[in-house]
């Protein structure tokens, strides 16, 4: 089987791409040593040949970069570095060919499909939104490795290449076109004789002239040596500021950057291959390709037994135009392209609520990830009622009014009233058993929880919670709808706080403990943002807001007892009216909605000195371990389905560090001993809530991992 296949018109030779059996096109050893015998050996030596057209196969994938199966089986720095050189060999040659080589790309182009590309004479991308042209290598822990930290800032300038690669970023066609990275754009119809006449043109005329873009500031900064040591230091350090020192993969692709630029590519291919087998092998990229897989994985797992059939969901209906409600009905509107219903109980709250939803579209408009025309069409998927009408044709419904049962069991009532009597139900609590919300209902098969994260636009999680009662069906509806809205789904047990907010509960009782202690504010959350969260339990306080925190921690602890008993410094708090960020008034300043230092004013209002010279290991030790051990507990009593979706919970919900792979991977990296030992020295320093759980202590004892 062949991955390659040829066409000859007009002595151009259309080489098509489309590797037998696989979802995608990605370069292995094998493919390149089939590309290498097809390319070089057949159609660079025949004579007839004049120009060569590189195209893909796949519908919607042109090369989406190596095989990052194969990075698994890289035993050390040294082999890693060898397959990598294979790549780069491929696409010097590829480079000086001496007959013109145009890339015809549809769809994903990626890593090395895009250093490929790079390396062509000419690049012409269909202006579909499924063309991406990027390089996501540093997301994966490792950096872009076959010429790319080298050709890219040749072609549009180190600022917009760096921009780029050390983000790890992909663009879409037209902005790729508008960088330089691609010639043409055209529709996808007319790419093949596009790319014909390209070659054509090519192989008659020459290679074409390429002037540098973007006038003076460009001849400053990318095309002048000492501009561009300017460049390379703000990029250092915007990199040590967003990564915490903890992903070395930007470094390293900066590296080979400025080692190329300034020494000549040949010294940056050598740091490029170095580095890669470096990295491969390095026990960050082995997790962040790990997160990789089990978030590929997730797309194709409902979480109900293969087959079962899921509803086709058009038109929505979303009950309460909150922040929640209204966050769900315009993502839905922007990614499911569905029609969505807003409901509340009078106009004036609906018309708050499609403003808010309307802002998401905006936000896309201003940042034109939408064109005007998919704008009005989205902004007329949106409409509101303050009765039930367009209920009737409604697929699923979801239910978003405030977190209290009685609401919550009127508003189902009236939903189940109007809507047909195949539609699903759904619930978008955060504290209530869906069991119990769905008491009571005629036809409680189609009822189940959708559990989004605010703000919904942002954050790419959402769990899916069916009760006992709940149809298979009706889940796999849920999960596949909450995937077109462009979330990674888990599917989670009707347990208190389900997956997310069970972790995060022990997490953040111990800030407040910790505060009432008299740990500093800062330290505390500089004891996370160090060990690798986005923000810190306090900050993570502020936004989720007092009055929620509060009454989330009591459910968890009325459901758990001790173990999770929240401080008292948030009742505190709310009796002296603050809320967090939402009024302005949290641990920390907000002036004009913007964050500042830590408001001191909060320590006298809880009757706290804040102490000096806390030992910060301790603080972090206290956290992070109150998280794992929860999350040991509630993976064994089947909160989540594996450890694959509590990893991806914890990364996804809460901004647990991607590149310690979620809880249960760091336990198995430390080992469960090792978190035993860890648990029971705090349980005898700070007290029983400590205490290893014990489906801890029996793999500590038996030696066992999460993973195998
Ligand atoms: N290597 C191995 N497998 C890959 C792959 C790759 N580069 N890209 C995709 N796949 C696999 C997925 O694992 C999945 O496998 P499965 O069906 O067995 O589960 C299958 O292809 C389909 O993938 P998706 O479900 O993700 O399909 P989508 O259509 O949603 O997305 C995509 C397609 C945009 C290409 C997405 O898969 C993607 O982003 N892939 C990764 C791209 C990437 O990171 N490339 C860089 C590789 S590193 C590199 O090139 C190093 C070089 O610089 C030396």
């Amino acid at each position: 089987m062949t991955a390659f296949s040829v066409s000859i018109e007009q002595g151009v030779a259309i080489l098509s791409m489309d590797l037998p059996g696989e979802p995608v096109n990605k370069l292995s050893p094998g493919v390149v040593a089939e590309f290498k015998d097809v390319f070089f050996e057949r159609l660079q030596r025949d004579d007839a040949v004049r120009a060569i057209v590189i195209i893909s196969g796949k519908p919607d994938v042109f090369i989406a970069g190596a095989d990052i199966d194969q990075f698994l089986t890289i035993r050390n720095a040294e082999e890693g570095t060898a397959m990598d050189q294979l790549g780069q060999e491929l696409i010097n040659r590829v480079a000086a060919c001496p007959k013109p080589v145009v890339a015809a790309i549809h769809g994903a182009c990626l890593g090395a499909g895009l250093e490929l590309a790079l390396a062509c004479t000419w690049r012409i991308a269909t202006d579909h939104p499924k063309t991406q042209l990027g390089l996501p290598e540093v997301q994966l822990g490792i950096l872009p490795g076959a010429g790319g930290c080298q050709r890219l800032p040749r072609l549009i300038g180190v600022r917009a290449a760096l921009d780029i690669i050390l983000a790890g970023k992909s663009e879409r066609a037209p902005k790729a076109f508008k960088l330089g990275m691609v010639d043409e754009l055209v529709h996808p119809a007319i790419l093949r004789d596009t790319a014909v006449r390209a070659a054509l043109r090519l192989a008659a005329a020459g290679r074409p002239r390429r002037h540098h873009r973007g006038g003076l500031q460009a001849s400053l900064l990318d095309w002048n040596p000492l501009g561009r040591r300017i460049v390379y230091r703000q990029a250092r350090a915007t990199v040590l500021q967003k990564t915490g020192g903890h992903y070395p993969a930007p470094l390293a692709a900066l590296k080979a950057v400025q080692t190329g630029m300034e020494r000549g590519m040949e010294a940056g291919l050598r740091v490029e291959r170095e580095e890669f087998g470096r990295l491969a092998v390095s026990a960050v990229a082995r997790q962040l390709i790990n997160v990789f897989f089990a978030t590929t994985a997730l797309k194709k797992d409902d979480g109900v037994p293969a087959g079962t059939p899921a509803k086709p969901v058009q038109r929505i209906g979303v009950v309460g135009s909150g922040f929640m409600g209204a966050g769900i009905a315009g993502t839905a509107a922007v990614q499911a392209e569905v029609e969505v219903r807003l409901k509340d109980t009078d106009l004036a709250r609906v018309g708050k609520g499609l403003k808010l939803a309307r802002a998401i579209l905006d936000g896309r408009l201003k940042r034109r990830r939408l064109t005007r025309y998919q704008y009005e069409r989205m902004t007329a998927l949106l409409t509101g009622t303050g009765n039930w009408t367009g209920f009737g044709r409604a697929d699923l419904v979801i239910e978003a009014v405030f977190e209290d049962l009685e609401v919550k069991h009127q508003v189902i009532a009236e939903i189940e009233a109007v809507v047909p009597a195949e539609a699903v139900i759904a619930s978008n609590t955060s504290t209530i058993p869906i069991a119990r919300i769905g008491e009571g209902m005629r036809h409680r098969e189609r009822f189940l929880g959708m559990h989004y994260f605010s703000p919904v636009d942002r954050m790419p999680l959402l769990e899916v919670i069916p009760a006992e009662f709940t149809d298979p069906t009706a889940v796999a509806t849920a999960v596949q709808f909450g995937r077109r809205m462009g979330k990674t789904v888990i599917v989670v047990a009707d347990r208190p706080g389900f997956w997310v907010n069970r972790i995060l509960s022990p997490y953040l009782n111990e800030a407040g403990l910790l505060l009432e202690e008299g740990v500093p504010i800062e330290v505390i959350d500089r004891a996370m943002t160090d060990f690798g969260f986005p923000v810190g339990p306090v900050t993570l306080l502020d936004e989720v807001g007092f009055d929620v925190a509060t009454k989330g921690g009591g459910v968890m602890h009325q459901a758990f007892g001790d173990r999770l008993r929240p401080s008292g410094v948030l009742q505190q708090l709310v009796a002296d009216e603050r809320l967090g960020r939402k009024n302005g008034r949290g641990f920390y300043l907000y002036e004009d909605g913007k964050k500042g230092g830590v408001d001191e004013s909060v320590y006298p209002i809880v009757g706290i000195k804040p102490l000096a010279g806390t030992d910060e290991l301790m603080v972090r030790n206290r956290l992070a371990y109150a998280m794992l051990n929860e999350a040991a507990l509630a993976i064994s009593e089947g909160v989540v389905r594996s450890p694959r979706d509590g990893d991806i919970g914890a990364i996804f919900g809460i901004g647990f560090p991607p590149f310690r792979g979620g809880p249960l991977r760091m336990i198995d990296a430390e080992s469960a001993k090792q978190a035993v030992n860890v648990l029971e020295g705090l349980r005898l320093a700070h007290g029983d809530r400590f205490e290893p759980c014990e489906a801890l202590v029996a793999m500590a004892r038996d030696g066992t991992r999460y993973y195998v």
